[in-house]
């Protein structure tokens, strides 16, 4: 069973019979609702009969339903797909006094708003998109997974304060923040300074010391791409970033980026972009795969995005844009210099709600956070180069490309239209069911989230560390 199958939740996504009449599908639903209900009645009768005629405890393991489905239970134990983690304490110059100079972590944007509610950002308060209201939806920033992981480790069940229990120890260096607060510092040395700081505290960790898997067990999340902390010896080629992966010993930890450098970058493992959605509850969960599994879907195609000048990989962007105004299934959403609306959290999910396939061409990198978006508003993503999914997000995505997405080049690309009508109707149904399952996967749940039966980003990177180490202290002690 491969380790991405574990998380697709198969049973839950038997409820989406998206091809249905709505008779059909009040009657499956009623049916879904009714099995729950009773699923729920014997729980609760076994657990009483259990208490009642034995001592021991009656916490149902995850793998009790074989590893196809989610836990039934809400996951409140450690789950055992996940080795024990610590969490190490490291200076607040490496986190906390970072967010102290928010007006100045970013040299285009104020980051003091994202930087609230632990990197959530500001709650969507008018029109929050689905359910959870306010409690579950966020303007949240694309580059802030760092915060979100750091809040989501430190209340996780498989955390332990016992560094000599732990298999993986995590250590929070909001490393992007500190990137981006120098972009336009000239003196390399300066720039450089606190990773060079952060290197030199990893060799003074016992734990480091004595890694049993050569530092792959030692982690840092990074919310910005891998690019940004691998300046080019060549300083003719200096767009601003640091060298904090290039580094002797971090260059020996396993970095989790959101894009990760495909060449390279053995030792990094793609983790998605955040979205707006981090429920609290999994019947939040279940509600807004409901709804994106229902929603009409009266456009082909939609483009959220702007031109880039003087990118080869993102020439494609001009021709999915003449396309688009040329097309009338498409939607685009404009994004002109210093226009919020690709910014709009409700504005962007309503247009991708409302399409079948979402274009997601390479922009300044190779991946967006838009990727993200459309598999949380099912919509199918098309992708125009390998590395903007395919090689980034293993942990996360189908080893099948065409189960969840469409790839279009050379020629292909000039004819989104026509290659999009190819695809038949059962395909882009059986398709859709597949990004919809991959919605919990690539969420953010709340920190403070307690009921839930799904592996969240976080769950699904540690579950990914966890099968690391697991193979590395395997090789090592053979
Ligand atoms: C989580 O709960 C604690 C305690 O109620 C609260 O102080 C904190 O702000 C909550 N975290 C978030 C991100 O809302
Ligand atoms: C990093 O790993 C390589 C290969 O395992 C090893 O030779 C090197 O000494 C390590 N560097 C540090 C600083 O641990």
């Amino acid at each position: 069973m491969g380790f991405k199958d574990y998380n697709r939740h198969n049973i839950l996504t038997k409820q989406y019979p998206h091809t249905f009449h709505h008779l059909k599908r009040f009657l499956s639903i009623s049916f879904f609702l009714s099995l729950w209900l009773l699923l729920l009645y014997f729980f609760r009768l076994s657990s009483t009969a259990t208490t009642t005629t034995t001592a021991t405890a009656t916490a149902v393991p995850s793998q009790i339903n074989g590893p196809d489905s989610p836990p039934t239970q809400p996951i409140k134990k450690c789950d055992p797909l996940i080795a024990k983690f610590y969490v190490h304490d490291i200076p607040p110059k490496f986190n906390s006094d970072i967010l102290r100079d928010c007006h100045h972590l970013n040299i285009y944007t104020d980051m003091c708003p994202h930087v609230l509610n632990r990197g959530l950002g500001r709650p969507i308060e008018a029109n929050p998109p689905g359910p959870g209201g306010p409690r579950s939806w966020f303007s949240t920033q694309q580059f802030l997974s760092e915060m979100i992981f750091h809040a989501r480790l430190e209340s996780h069940p498989c955390r332990t304060w016992d560094p000599s229990q732990a298999r993986l120890f995590y250590l929070p260096f909001y490393a992007g923040l500190y990137a981006s607060s120098r972009f336009r510092e000239k003196d390399i040395h300066v720039r450089d300074s606190l990773a060079v700081d952060f290197d030199e505290h990893l060799s003074r960790l016992d734990t480091w010391r004595e890694s049993k898997a050569r530092g792959e067990d030692h982690f840092i999340a990074i919310g910005r791409t891998a690019w940004d902390f691998m300046r080019s010896e060549n300083l003719a080629e200096d767009i601003g970033g640091n060298r904090l992966l290039k580094l002797p010993r971090v260059g020996n930890m396993t970095v989790l980026t959101v894009e990760r450098q495909p060449w390279s970058g053995a030792h990094q493992r793609g983790v998605p972009y955040p979205s707006y959605f981090h429920p609290a509850t999994s019947d939040e969960m279940l509600a807004w795969m409901d709804i994106v599994g229902r929603a009409e879907r009266p456009y082909l195609f939609s483009f959220v995005g702007g031109p880039r000048k003087g990118l080869e990989k993102a020439a494609v962007r001009d021709s999915i844009l003449t396309q688009c105004a040329g097309s009338g299934r498409c939607l685009r959403v404009k994004c002109d210099p210093g226009s919020s609306a690709c910014h709009d959290p409700v504005r962007v999910l309503d247009v991708m709600t409302r399409s079948e396939f979402c274009m997601q061409p390479p922009g300044d990198s190779f991946t967006r956070r838009s990727i993200f978006d459309s598999i949380t508003a099912g919509c199918i993503p098309v992708f125009f180069n390998q590395h903007t999914a395919y090689t980034q997000y293993e942990w996360y995505f189908p080893a099948e490309p065409s189960q969840y997405s469409v790839y279009l080049t050379g020629d292909k690309a000039n004819v989104i239209e026509d290659e999009l009508l190819k695809i038949p109707r059962e395909k882009v149904v059986e398709m859709r069911k597949a990004v919809i399952d991959l919605i919990p996967s690539i969420t953010y749940f709340h920190p403070n989230a307690t009921d839930f039966r799904f592996h969240d980003a976080v769950d699904v990177a540690l579950m990914g560390l966890t099968k690391l180490v697991s193979s590395t202290s395997r090789h090592v002690v053979a």
